[in-house]
């Protein structure tokens, strides 16, 4: 269905950035901290634009904004590891949303691909090669085929309303 098929024939309207941003407040989105490294720089960035792309093959993409840390790191290094939080690390996610240079020393880890940290406690983690970027904007769309994936139990953190929350079954 085309787009304006899909509007009953009248003319798309311009919708404003802060009509957009109100809107996007109620999609609930998992929490997860993108993690880069290059010339021995490890960054870890919070993001909820993250999604599954295709399992054949496996592919993510994630959505960067072009005036982080981590977008140039991703670039450089080529890589980028997706640590999806627990409902326990809220901290970690305040923390790895600040634009500071960020220290790995309070956050247990280990090296993953092309040293894109992982860090502990996660529910599960990808690891990643980017494949593609496309510049939108002020953010670019980094398409990662996947060369690792490991999953826990651990109940995952979502965010809405901008605020963190746990999940419960319905
Ligand atoms: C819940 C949450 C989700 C976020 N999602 C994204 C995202 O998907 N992409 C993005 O570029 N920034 C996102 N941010 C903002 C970055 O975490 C923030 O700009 C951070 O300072 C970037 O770190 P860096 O400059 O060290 O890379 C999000 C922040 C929060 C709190």
């Amino acid at each position: 269905m085309s787009g304006a098929a899909a509007l009953n024939g009248a003319a798309p309207a311009g919708v404003s950035a802060a009509a957009f941003r109100a809107t996007m407040r109620r999609h609930a989105a998992g929490v997860v901290v993108v993690t880069s490294s290059s010339g021995g720089v490890a960054n870890g960035m919070t993001a909820t634009a993250v999604a599954s792309v295709t399992a054949d093959p496996p592919t993510v993409l994630i959505v960067v904004n072009r005036s982080s840390q981590s977008y140039g790191l991703i670039r450089r290094g080529g890589a980028f590891a997706l640590n999806f939080l627990s409902e326990s690390q809220q901290e970690v996610a305040s923390y790895f949303a600040g634009s500071e240079p960020k220290s790995f020393d309070a956050a247990p880890h280990r090296p993953g691909v092309r040293d894109c940290p992982l860090l502990e406690g996660c529910a599960a983690h990808l690891e990643c090669l980017v494949e593609d970027r496309h510049e939108v904007g002020s953010h670019a769309i980094f398409i990662g085929r996947v060369v690792a994936a490991s999953a826990g139990d651990a109940a995952p953190l979502a965010y809405f309303e901008a605020g963190f929350h746990g999940l419960k079954a319905l």
